[in-house]
């Protein structure tokens, strides 16, 4: 009677992968700009990535509407201007709730909410008394609603509420936050199931002491490694070291029971001179081979079973936020959907048989290590010419692209079916295409000095017809 039936195998097997379960990759959507695409578009961008989750700052209608039925599950915010509304009236709470959650659930998935951003941090001001009351009235709209059992509360905090993060094993919360504020908190992630969000941003680390850390250790590339003098431990990343000083933090209170979210994290692509570290090619290998890192490895050193779940911070450069040039610089796309830098979003990017993303880097010449070119294998793909290119530089590659390229430029002569619209754009667009339809889309093929870069969407130049293979 030993013998297992298929049946009983298959779901031993299932749940044999669902323990060893990686973790999910996400992206927040910020939109602190006056150039950005319009929701419907983007969530067919994030379709198009395979992302399958992501994060906003608030609870903006056009943007939930958008991600109604698109599989897309969202985390929202419940910003920090209204905390102390939230806090001191139920009332205002459950009108929230209902029109805000409730309104859009459960054809837009929201899975979580965010009480403010950052509330809890470095010091104690005038709103932090506001977040542990707020969770508990906006945790209470959602019980009489009957939607607590899907959608948790929390609070993302920043790592500066950490007291000490070093070694991770010695990590403790703000002796002066704990009893009036961290405590309540966790109370509340453990009573209501939920739990910790935490933005970790190694970034800002390495950026203040980058004479003592090194670069390799916080972007996640090949390295000795730091031991952990407490445990003895070996951190292969910054980022887990952080991770695993908020968890050693939490366990010093003796919530070893919690989980947390990483709802934040990102490297700059760009910076001011003082902004040490802040590059496209640092940018390209923190946030690519983070993906690698949680869509193909386990928990951290303290928590190897628990996966990593993280947001990556952001979806697109965001021209209208204060500050240094760095903060303007988080983004893994430009507004006009072209990738700042060609890294794998999704499980499928990095198996590499997802279309390639419209991208403007030399693609066989990949700066981070997420692992080498992929061929696009399936979905239709058109290599375009970026508008926004030199005009020197497009001509090059047209030149390029019909001469040595082999490309069939015929259609682009005078007379030619695609001669019309007579740009130099629409021309090189044309002729890219055809060069990279006959290298069977291979990565590296839509390039072109990084003139071009790979559509997902048909092109339309007028009457003109582009192929698509070969
Ligand atoms: C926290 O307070 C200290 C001391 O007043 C101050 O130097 C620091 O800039 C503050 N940090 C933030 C993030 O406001
Ligand atoms: C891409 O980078 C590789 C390696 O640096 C180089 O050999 C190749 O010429 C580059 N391709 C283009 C089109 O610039």
């Amino acid at each position: 009677m030993a013998s297992l039936s298929f049946f009983n195998f298959l779901i031993l097997f299932l749940s044999a992968i669902a323990v060893s379960d990686a973790g999910s990759v996400g992206i927040n959507y910020g939109r602190v700009a006056d150039n950005l695409p319009p929701p419907d578009k983007v969530v067919q961008l994030l379709k198009s990535q395979g992302v399958a989750k992501v994060k906003i700052f608030d609870s903006d209608s056009a943007v939930l509407t958008a991600l109604a039925n698109s599989g897309i599950s969202v985390v929202v915010c419940l910003p920090n201007e209204q905390l102390a509304s939230a806090a001191n009236d139920q009332s205002f709470s459950d009108g929230w709730v209902q029109a805000n959650i409730a309104k859009y659930y459960p054809a837009t998935k929201i899975e979580a909410i965010a009480i403010g951003n950052e509330v809890i941090a470095e010091n104690i001001t005038d709103t932090t008394k506001f977040v542990v009351p707020a969770m508990k009235t906006i945790q209470a709209s959602l019980v009489k609603l009957k939607l607590d059992s899907n959608i948790k509360v929390s609070s993302p905090v920043a790592i500066s509420c950490l007291g000490n993060s070093y070694p991770a094993s010695a990590g403790s919360f703000k002796t002066n936050q704990v009893q009036s504020t961290i405590i309540p908190m966790l109370d509340f992630l453990r009573e209501t199931g939920s739990y910790l969000m935490v933005n970790v941003y190694p970034f800002f680390a390495y950026k203040d002491n980058s004479k003592t850390i090194s670069l390799d250790y916080s972007l996640f590339k090949d390295n000795p490694g730091v031991v952990d003098s407490g445990n003895g431990l070996r951190y292969k990343s910054l980022f887990e070291a952080q991770v695993d000083a908020v968890y050693a933090a939490m366990s010093a209170l003796t919530y070893d029971d919690l989980k947390l979210v990483v709802t934040e994290t990102g490297w700059p692509s760009a910076g001011d001179a003082a902004e040490v570290g802040a590059s496209q090619d640092n940018a390209a290998a923190y946030n690519g081979n983070l993906v690698r890192r949680v869509l193909t490895g386990n928990g951290t050193p303290l928590r190897p079973n628990d996966p990593l779940n993280v947001y990556i911070f952001a979806l697109f450069n965001e021209n209208q936020k204060p500050g240094p040039t760095s903060e303007r610089n988080y983004g893994l796309f430009y507004p006009n959907e072209q990738r700042v830098y060609n890294i794998p979003l999704s499980q499928k990017g990095l198996n590499g048989n997802q279309s390639p993303p419209a991208s403007n880097v030399n693609q066989t010449a990949p700066v981070n290590n997420w692992g080498g070119v992929s061929k696009a294998t399936s979905g239709q793909t058109w290599c375009m010419a970026s508008p926004n290119a030199e005009a020197e530089e497009l001509q090059e590659g047209l030149d390029y692209a019909c001469g040595e390229g082999g490309a069939d430029c015929g259609p682009i002569q005078p007379n030619g079916a695609c001669y019309n619209p007579n740009s130099l754009v629409a021309h090189a667009s044309y002729a890219y295409n055809s060069y990279y339809q006959k290298k069977a889309r291979v990565s590296g093929s839509c390039f072109f000095s990084g003139t071009a870069y790979v559509s997902t969407q048909p092109p339309s130049f007028g009457n003109c017809q582009f192929p698509t293979g070969y």
